[in-house]
């Protein structure tokens, strides 16, 4: 993917921004790292939608992207329409998203999610009890 002007005046200026860069057992084509930014575009039953792919495969230019938090199960889910990791159409989802990110060229890394103290109302029904969620938050990973 083209970046914007930006990064190109990163470039220009003799930054380092655009050289390869080792992370643990990874080599990173640039120093730019994606955060993970819920966008809450997942479909019916919380699978990654056409747009969750165009969207992921659209920033492959990164040296890293690290996924919006995934639910592991559905009382981990934070908010609504974030795409998970707990049933097989979802995994199925999040491995289009990962194809087309490595068929880009990009590298990916998944962030998971056990919600916190901001729950949707369907995930509190079905949370096993008071207390569960308290140590939760943002594992990425
Ligand atoms: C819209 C939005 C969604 C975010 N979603 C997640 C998320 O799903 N998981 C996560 O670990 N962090 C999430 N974050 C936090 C960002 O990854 C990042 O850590 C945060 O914006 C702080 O970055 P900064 O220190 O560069 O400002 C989100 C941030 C924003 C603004």
């Amino acid at each position: 993917m083209a970046w914007n002007g930006s990064i190109d005046s990163a470039a220009r200026s003799g930054g380092r921004l655009l050289e390869p860069v080792e992370l643990g057992r990874y080599t990173l084509p640039n120093r730019m790292m994606m955060s993970a930014m819920t966008r809450n575009r997942a479909g019916a039953g919380d699978v990654p939608t056409a747009s969750v792919v165009r969207y992921y495969e659209q920033r492959s230019g990164a040296g890293l992207i690290i996924t919006e938090g995934s639910p592991i199960s559905p009382q981990g889910i934070g908010y609504p329409s974030t795409p998970g990791v707990h049933s097989d159409d979802q995994v199925d989802g999040w491995r289009r998203v990962t194809e087309a990110v490595h068929g880009a060229g990009g590298s990916g890394r998944g962030a998971h999610r056990r919600g916190s103290r901001c729950l949707t109302l369907s995930a509190r029904r079905t949370a096993p009890g008071p207390g569960r969620n308290r140590a939760g938050g943002w594992l990425a990973g």
